[in-house]
């Protein structure tokens, strides 16, 4: 089994070069990371007649802990609260808030409806405090709400118990998730609603103070497999048009309802077939019928190479609708997780990764810099740099300044040092001890019903209780 180099171990800007080189991984970054108010990383973008206020963005991180009817708890307000003294300027989206309590991903994950308006309020409040605590201001703090339908991975009841609503049948996912019959198949009246769903969601986010809201179009959720639905029929699959026609019915309903309120939008911006595990537990695709795999949007038929056609044209349609905001990611974690958040060690239970993890790294952002190459009047949030580890604020800065991206995300860097963004601005040494390590335990967890959070490097979570059973499942 293929053995991969620690990054951490690559302590001087020639010994990383020379790893990216040996390994072809094509990736550039800065030798020297610049700080102070004259910095790449700390100039400000301005976004409509807002200045959000430096280039770094938390990407939506979830906790899998909400309370039963999908309130934050001290879990959630915690993580929130770090997001905002983290010194990112862009918060994009939070995490997942279902638009319904049944069309959560599981039973902890946040809802937003009127019945936990009020408490989400107070989750937004907390993190924007946590921000001027710290910082001069937070004019510049631009928040957003994810806003998701967990469709075919929808668990809204039962961390055990799948129950998809799909929007086609699908030959590899249907085994995965339990569909076997068309019964979970939404038709088109029941995605009309669910319009609505997302339109008076965003009405209350806007009500709350949110400036935006992210409606989601990734990993696999309702937003993303709408894209893919290309062998659906009627007015959502099949054409370009129809498959994008949920986005456009949301959008007209959020500018109709909530006037004002800013509109962003996370798409998997390549997909690849599900991986599993294979010779040796490392991840392998999965074979398909026939040859050409038509359901992996930004896919180029094989299943695992890329064809940015139809993702520009999601860039066109993104611009025509007035929205600038994105973010890009790819794939789906819950069948080709490598591809969406690259790391060394897989969630237990899991393929082990199946390529050089930078590899994955260097292949979300290099997505997302062509597409900032051909559509660049759009504002690029780039994901997937944690595994860069020490080398995260040198390939940012690499990003930024070169023009590939707007706004560099940290994903799980938030949740194990969400102030690597301050102490880069600011010039201060890296705190190598709280570096993600790419690890898995925060994915690891949730996967055997437990709170999400980082068990390696944050002593909040070492003392829980949880902390024993996920080292028993990383050790076994
Ligand atoms: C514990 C955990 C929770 C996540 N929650 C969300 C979420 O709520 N919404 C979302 O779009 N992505 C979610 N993601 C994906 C991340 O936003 C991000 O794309 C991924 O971790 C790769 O970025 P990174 O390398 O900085 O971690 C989650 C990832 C992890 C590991």
């Amino acid at each position: 089994m293929k053995q991969y180099g620690r990054v951490a171990q690559l302590r001087t800007a020639s010994a990383f070069r020379d790893y990216l080189s040996t390994s072809r991984v094509p990736l550039e970054f800065d030798d020297e990371v610049q700080s102070g108010p004259d910095s790449s990383l700390a100039q400000s973008y301005v976004l409509g007649d807002r200045t959000i206020g430096n280039r770094f963005a938390v990407l939506p991180m979830e906790g899998w802990d909400g309370d039963a009817e999908g309130r934050p708890t001290e879990l959630t307000t915690r993580r929130w609260q770090r997001f905002g003294l983290s010194g990112a300027k862009l918060i994009f989206g939070g995490e997942a808030a279902a638009v319904r309590q049944d069309c959560r991903a599981n039973p902890n994950g946040l809802v937003l409806t009127r019945d936990t308006q009020k408490d989400m309020a107070a989750l937004l409040a907390t993190l924007v405090r946590a921000h001027e605590d710290h910082f001069d201001s937070s004019d510049d703090l631009l928040v957003g709400l994810q806003l998701s339908h967990a469709g075919r991975f929808r668990r809204p009841h039962e961390k055990t118990k799948p129950e998809p609503q799909v929007l086609y049948r699908h030959p590899l996912l249907d085994g995965i998730v339990g569909v076997n019959s068309d019964a979970p198949v939404l038709t088109d009246d029941e995605i009309a609603r669910t319009v609505d769903d997302f339109v008076a969601a965003a009405v209350l986010a806007r009500d709350i103070g949110f400036s935006f809201v992210d409606v989601k179009h990734c990993h696999g959720y309702l937003g993303h497999e709408m894209l893919s639905a290309v062998n659906r029929p009627g007015c959502y699959g099949g054409t370009f048009e129809n498959r994008t026609r949920f986005l456009r019915e949301v959008v007209a309903g959020i500018r109709s309802e909530a006037p004002g309120l800013e509109i962003g939008v996370r798409v998997s911006a390549f997909d690849f077939v599900p991986f599993k595990a294979g010779k040796d537990q490392v991840g392998e695709p999965a074979a398909f019928e026939g040859d050409v795999y038509p359901y992996a949007f930004g896919g180029d038929g094989s299943g695992v190479g890329i064809d940015l056609s139809e993702p520009l044209a999601f860039m066109d349609t993104l611009s025509a609708l007035g929205i600038r905001l994105v973010c890009i990611t790819g794939g789906c974690g819950y069948y080709n997780y490598h591809i969406i958040r690259p790391c060394l060690i897989a969630s237990k239970g899991s393929y082990l990764p199946p390529e050089e993890p930078l590899l994955g790294v260097a292949r979300l952002i290099n997505v997302a810099s062509e597409l900032k190459r051909l559509r660049p009047d759009l504002c690029y949030t780039v994901s997937g740099l944690s595994y860069l580890q020490e080398w995260l604020p040198n390939v940012a800065q690499n990003l930024v300044r070169m023009g590939h991206a707007d706004f560099v995300g940290l994903g799980r860097m938030a949740l194990s040092y969400p102030e690597m963004a301050a102490d880069v601005l600011a010039g201060r040494p890296l705190q190598r001890e709280r570096i993600c390590r790419g690890c898995s335990r925060c994915t690891t967890a949730p996967r055997h019903g437990l709170v999400s959070g980082c068990y390696l490097t944050d002593r909040f979570y070492r003392d829980r209780p949880e902390y024993e059973q996920v080292e028993r499942l990383v050790r076994s």
